[in-house]
């Protein structure tokens, strides 16, 4: 293996917001009860010793603890951001001083300087990545072919980079193999169904302090995310409108107590829409027009490609800010369009992302999924692999344990019973 370039360097916003940083990163770490115990093991065991990782993650405070768990265990760590508006700068402060881990963010960085970010991650040369929406990954396999050699493996966090992962498995130029840890149920659970509801929720009240009691609220999508939005919004009083692709989807929408019908028709009912359906354009020029005047647009998927913002742009004769996180778009007939963080994550861009008891267990997954690659990454072929399911029971048991929860334990006849064919009726 080549010798990583030494990355002393970093670029982030200022390095003097880091004390202030370090008090959320710690706020935070009190929360992570799973991530914890896993960093004491860490600490002792040193499994990572020697392994250099790269991860493009959201730069969070709940971030800044795993990243210093991965340290913990001996690993040699560099973070980039992996959505130019979900970091935190003054947490990106506190890990190059205080964890001492190179960090290439920076709040609002534009494209350019994104990529610059992701180059500067994989210069670290590692042996292992670890993605949230497979951005270096796919820097990995279509520029940097040859050092794809030296990567064990690679994990990644969310529907987005796994969808993407599996079409590079299907076309077979995967070159290492790959962790879904979206994909482990404790992730999937706590981190799509609760996180995403709350968060969002969170950001479009941070954004616009909007009352959702009696409003109408559109939700395109209704895989966990889309469910756990709609739970949540109910339970705040609000009204809820489902559309849909996917059939069976479109059905547990409606059995859940939704309402389902098609955006052309949704769009003229909505007070706030929000998209987490994973696809392009779902909420576009058609939509806009017959939108009621003041409508709140937001997106929580992974890109910002499912609000159609330059077609909004081309329609409008005026463009205000009426506050934070919030454009105002004015259309020739005078209808005003809300879109909310540009139309990106608007979790993490207008609010603080998933809470940290909900991270612990994504990060718990991540921590894990890192030593499993590096004690098994030999025996393992070029696909995208579910999280083991002993890990995921693992960190299923240790956030009961960390709960104060006990639960029952099969009797032997109980264990009998199960395994048998037997016995009928
Ligand atoms: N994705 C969603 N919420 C997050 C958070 N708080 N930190 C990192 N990634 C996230």
């Amino acid at each position: 293996m080549s010798k990583a370039k030494k990355s002393t360097n970093y670029d982030i916003k200022n390095i003097r917001l880091a004390s202030q940083g370090k008090k959320k990163i710690d706020w935070a770490e009190k929360q992570m009860d799973v991530l914890r115990l896993i960093k004491s093991r860490f600490e002792k065991e040193k499994p990572l010793e020697g392994i250099r990782i790269s991860a493009c993650l959201h730069v969070t405070t709940e971030t800044a603890n795993l990243m210093n768990t991965l340290k913990s265990g001996g690993a040699d760590v560099v973070l980039c951001a992996s959505n130019p508006l979900s970091t935190q700068d003054d947490t990106a402060a506190s890990i190059v001083k205080n964890f001492g881990i190179p960090t290439y963010s920076i709040c609002g960085e534009d494209r350019k300087v994104y990529y610059q970010h992701l180059k500067a991650a994989l210069d670290h040369k590692p042996h292992i990545t670890m993605d949230d929406g497979a951005d270096l990954v796919s820097e990995l396999l279509s520029k940097r072919k040859k050092q794809t050699k030296e990567i064990l493996g690679s994990s990644e966090e969310t529907t987005t980079g796994v969808i993407r992962l599996r079409s590079m498995e299907k076309k077979k130029v995967l070159r290492f193999p790959v962790i879904a840890v979206n994909d482990a149920k404790t992730k999937h659970l706590f981190d799509n169904y609760y996180g995403t509801g709350q968060s969002t929720l969170d950001g479009i009240l941070r954004a616009t302090n909007i009352l959702y009691a009696g409003k109408t609220v559109v939700i395109a999508g209704y895989g966990s995310c889309g469910r756990g939005l709609a739970i949540r919004a109910k339970g705040m009083g609000a009204h809820v409108i489902v559309t849909e692709v996917d059939p069976l989807c479109a059905l547990k929408a409606q059995m859940d107590g939704n309402q389902v019908m098609p955006m052309s028709h949704a769009c003229r009912l909505g007070d706030v829409f929000i998209t987490v359906t994973g696809n392009t354009s779902v909420i576009r020029k058609e939509h806009f027009v017959n939108m009621k005047d003041g409508a709140i647009v937001s997106n929580s998927g992974h890109f910002d490609v499912e609000l159609d913002v330059e077609q909004l742009n081309k329609m409008s004769k005026e463009i205000s800010e009426p506050r934070d996180f919030v454009q105002a778009f004015m259309l020739k007939s005078g209808k005003v369009i809300n879109i909310l963080a540009e139309g990106r994550l608007v979790n993490l861009a207008a609010a603080e992302g998933h809470p940290a008891s909900v991270m612990d267990m994504s990060f718990a997954n991540q921590a894990l999924a890192a030593e499993y690659i590096t004690k098994n990454h030999e025996s393992l072929e070029n696909k995208v692999y579910a999280v083991p399911e002993d890990i995921d029971a693992e960190i299923a048991a240790l956030k009961l344990k960390s709960m104060g929860i006990n639960i029952d334990q099969l009797t032997p006849k109980q264990k009998k019973y199960l395994a048998s064919w037997t016995i009928g009726t």
